[in-house]
């Protein structure tokens, strides 16, 4: 199973979604059978490491946000088997890329038991913005894994 986070710029959603659920898969034994990476549907900020809020909010909780910005290919659409946008509008946009509708293409909030659909972009505001996304993005992805490997516990 092979799991695309995406959101716009790839510095501050996608890379910490990524990371929270690459620690989920780690303790629940499952980091050979998920692997997760992440994408961005802008090209803005192509080669940049990822936010230094969403890196210290991760390391807040013990988690590392690493990589290197970049920008969703079409290679992407044949390579994973979930691609999981963190807002409707990514999820538009990759609806659009894809050129169809297609199941593999999903919200994070999906997973999950609230009406609201969009994971907050915390670019614009301040560090809390920050706190309160992982929360959100912890939430979900445990929902996620646990629709992906039934019975698992991280
Ligand atoms: P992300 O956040 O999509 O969660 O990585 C953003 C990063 C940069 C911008 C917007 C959102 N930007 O407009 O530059």
């Amino acid at each position: 199973m092979r799991i695309l986070f995406v959101c716009l710029g790839n510095i501050c959603r996608s890379p910490t979604a990524e990371a929270v659920m690459r620690d989920l898969t780690v303790k629940a034994g499952l980091a050979d059978e998920i692997t997760v990476d992440s994408a961005g549907t802008g090209d803005w900020h192509i080669g940049y490491p990822p936010d230094s809020r969403a890196v210290e909010a991760g390391a807040k909780r013990g988690l590392t946000v690493s990589g290197t910005a970049r920008q969703i290919a079409p290679s992407d659409f044949e390579n994973f088997d979930l691609i999981v946008a963190m807002d409707r509008s990514n999820h538009a946009d990759l609806i659009e890329l894809a050129g169809k509708e297609d199941p593999r293409i999903r919200l994070l909030r999906e997973f999950g038991p609230d009406d609201e659909l969009d994971v907050p972009d915390p670019y614009f505001g301040g560090e809390d913005g920050f706190d309160e996304v992982i929360s959100l993005i912890d939430r979900h992805c445990r929902v996620l894994l646990e629709n992906v490997s039934p019975g698992v516990q991280p």
